[in-house]
């Protein structure tokens, strides 16, 4: 017996950009329904980057959900790129007139399940076998089994919130994507210690071991990478061996400065840059890390979703209200426009502060170049600073 429901918009994928649709589009009074193949508990135990350009805490604060991220999020005006111990300062404030905000992604997908919560949103969690049906068709259908009971979601559109590895992108037929993809030769190894941060802003280091990261969470719970060989497994690293690889990497006064402490998670993410087109088929949208995925570099991959859904939820909340079809047959070409643009940034920043294996000499000359000029031209670090605290929407 297949139990059925209806919805207007139909959301696959409980993360960050299927939580923030929903949001916006119940305020706006849109009906939506969340499928999601996790635990909630499983969904909030990812550790993910935490640094929110002004776009997407703008996004969150007309979402309703500010009051945690106003109280314990940390203002950046700035960030470090070094290279050994030069140490060029990138001055948002003073380049671009904005800032970013440092606040871990697992506290926004809670604040954002909390509203939904409030909402009164339907959330489905433990769902499998999704299918979607009649995109080309007024109505489409989701077939999904959740508690071992084979379900079906009537809905006007559906939202492709679920990820790189979700079942959206590849529902569009592989003779109409155009796929382009990236894989860098190397992950990031990150440790989150219970200990003061390195450095009060960022520090992006490059180094002739090796890149490496200092970042936070908060003033007493900090956050590191370095880059390591895509053959590493985290039983390689221990506590020791990764503080003294981190303090290799980071300028000598930074390194003699920071205090270490023992590791509370530690995990290696691989690198790719990633994105298919069209964002579009039918009744079906994809969104965020369902149709692109970002190196970590560039702090994108949070704020490239944010930026979908701005184009995505007034799309829809036209095609519902108003019966406009302008704004979602033209989301797929606003949207990937920006994404190019975030997806080159984090593409360069990557290049620039990373040692590829087969590297000749002259690439180490290349990257040096890179950052000494950075250091002697405003311009170029306001061309960093526009793309690092976001572009416009
Ligand atoms: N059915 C239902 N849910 C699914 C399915 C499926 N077949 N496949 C995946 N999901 C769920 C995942 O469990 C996950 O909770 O979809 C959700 C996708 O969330 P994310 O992967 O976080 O992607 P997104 O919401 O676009 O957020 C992008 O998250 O991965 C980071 O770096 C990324 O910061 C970026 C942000
Ligand atoms: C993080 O704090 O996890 C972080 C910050 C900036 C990045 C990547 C990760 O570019």
């Amino acid at each position: 017996m297949i139990i059925s429901k209806k919805t207007q918009i139909a959301i696959i994928g409980g993360g960050p950009s299927g939580l923030l649709l929903s949001q916006l589009l119940n305020l706006s009074g849109v009906d939506t329904v969340i499928l999601e193949r996790s635990s909630r508990e499983h969904v909030l135990s990812r550790i993910r980057a935490g640094v929110l350009e002004s776009g997407t805490v703008d996004m969150l604060r007309q979402a309703g959900v500010f009051e945690r991220m106003e109280k314990q999020g940390i203002p950046h005006n700035g960030c470090y790129l070094t290279d050994s111990d030069l140490m060029v300062h990138i001055n948002f404030r003073e380049l671009t007139g904005k800032q970013v905000l440092v606040f871990g992604q697992t506290e926004v997908t809670a604040d954002l399940y909390a509203a939904q919560d409030r909402m009164g949103t339907e959330i489905i969690h433990g769902v499998e076998d999704v299918k979607i049906n009649d995109l080309g068709q007024t109505r489409s259908k989701i077939d999904y089994t959740v508690n071992a009971t084979r379900t079906s979601i009537e809905c006007m559109y559906v939202a492709g919130c679920d990820g790189f590895h979700g079942v959206s992108r590849n529902t569009i037929p592989a003779t109409v994507r155009q796929e382009y993809e990236r894989v860098y030769p190397f992950g990031w190894l990150g440790v989150l210690s219970q200990t003061p941060p390195a450095n009060h802003e960022l520090i992006y280091a490059n180094s002739p071991h090796g890149f490496a990261l200092a970042s936070m969470r908060n003033e007493n719970l900090s956050r590191y990478y370095v880059q390591v060989p895509m053959t590493d497994k985290v039983g390689d690293w221990s506590d020791e061996r990764f503080w003294e690889v981190l303090k290799q990497r980071l300028p000598t006064e930074t390194a003699q400065s920071m205090i270490t402490g023992s590791s509370i998670e530690k995990s290696i993410a691989p690198l790719r840059s990633f994105a298919s087109e069209p964002l579009r088929w039918g009744n079906l949208f994809l969104v965020g890390d369902a149709a692109h995925i970002v190196p970590p570099t560039g702090a994108k991959g949070l704020n490239l979703a944010v930026s979908d859904v701005f184009y995505l939820h007034s799309a829809l909340i036209d095609a519902i209200k108003t019966q406009s079809r302008t704004g979602i047959d033209g989301y797929s070409d606003r949207a990937l426009a920006r994404i190019w643009k975030s997806m080159r940034f984090s593409w360069q920043m990557t290049t620039m502060l990373h040692r590829f294996d087969d590297e000749d000499n002259f690439a180490g000359q290349m990257r040096r170049a890179t950052l000494s000029h950075l250091a002697h031209s405003e311009t170029a670090r306001r061309e960093l600073a526009e793309n690092y605290v976001g572009l416009p929407y």
